[in-house]
């Protein structure tokens, strides 16, 4: 790109925002509720609605209400919801036998927003975590996370959840593999239409603490995440990370989390030239929740400011706390 030499004071580049109109017609990145995502925490508990402390302004949720949840989010221009399971402790145990319970929590849910809501996308988690008792995302034996033996029990989940007819399945679990015995699981059970959204570049993030509180699995982890998700150190090992995920048939990928790593979505963005998604999570969620609560952020800019970094960075689309906030903010 060549650009002819001008400088001050022919150049003037204040001339560009000297009002909303100008600026509106020259921006580069819009955000709208069509690149939102919508996270549901949803629980067994009973209640049709629990707050949690750690996430202000975030609820977890009865499948009925996860339903009202999806039918908000259509009426928002919002296209998909992603569902995050809060297992009662006393149906969580060292295999998560829960995860591949065809009639679960998940599948419950799938199906009553399917049934009332068939528009809106959704898409369920495949990982254990949620499930076991000892909190990791892959099967555990002595110690040590047994990537082979979570694949069969992670493949199987997925097919749970298309079945009761997940529209996208995203594994969150970072074991090798997963996205290819996922995909083959699907083939081989007619579920071919099935799309794959993995986590592929997911950190060994110090910001899902308020997400484990949700879904009740911090209490129970055990050690750390830190064999299979990445080191926040590096950006080549996700580019490889990205690169096997579509080999084995993703159709979309995820970076993760997402505030702090922008230059993991741009990378990843320019590279591949596939839809890449950013997951703004509980962490960033709660850190800019907590300073709007004490006047120190400026409530609606800050939120979407947060958002067309992500859409800058080269998002597709963020999966966020604030998607129902941010899209009454975009439709006002
Ligand atoms: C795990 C999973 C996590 C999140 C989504 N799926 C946390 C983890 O890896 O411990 C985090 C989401 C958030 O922090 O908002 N399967």
């Amino acid at each position: 790109m060549t650009v002819a030499p001008a400088h001050f004071p022919l150049a003037r580049p204040r001339r560009l925002r000297a009002a909303p109109w100008i600026r509106r017609l020259v921006a580069e990145t819009l955000v709208t509720p069509a690149d939102l995502v919508w996270p549901l925490i949803i629980h067994d508990g009973g209640d049709a609605r629990v707050a949690v402390p750690s996430m202000p302004g975030i609820d977890r949720l009865s499948p009925a209400e996860a339903v009202k949840a999806a039918r908000e989010a259509l009426d928002l221009g919002i296209p998909a919801v992603a569902l995050f399971p809060n297992i009662s402790a006393t149906a969580k145990d060292a295999v998560g036998s829960g995860a591949t319970d065809p009639d679960g929590l998940v599948p419950e849910t799938v199906r009553a927003i399917k049934d009332a809501v068939p528009e809106i996308g959704v898409i369920t988690d495949v990982a254990l975590d949620c499930y076991t008792d000892h909190g990791h995302d892959g099967v555990l034996e002595d110690g040590r996370i047994l990537n082979d033996a979570s694949l069969e029990r992670l493949a199987e989940q997925a097919f749970i959840h298309a079945h009761a007819g997940a529209d996208i399945v995203a594994p969150s679990d970072m074991m090798d593999g997963r996205v290819q015995a996922i995909r083959e699981a699907l083939e081989a059970n007619s579920f071919s239409d099935t799309l794959i959204l993995s986590y592929a570049a997911k950190y060994a993030s110090a910001f899902y603490g308020p997400y484990r509180d949700a879904v009740g699995s911090a209490k129970a982890l055990t050690g750390d995440k830190k064999t299979y998700q990445m080191d926040p150190a590096n950006t080549d090992e996700a580019l490889k990370e990205v690169a096997l995920d579509l080999a084995e048939g993703a159709d979309m990928v995820m970076v993760k989390p997402g505030m702090l790593y922008l230059d993991i979505i741009q990378r990843v963005a320019e590279a591949f030239k596939v839809p890449t998604f950013a997951y703004q999570v509980s962490g960033e969620y709660a850190m800019m929740r907590a300073a709007i609560a004490n006047g120190w952020l400026e409530e609606d800019r800050a939120i979407l400011e947060s958002l067309t970094a992500f859409k800058r960075a080269g998002c597709s689309g963020v999966l966020t706390y604030f998607a129902p906030q941010a899209a009454r903010l975009l439709n006002a």
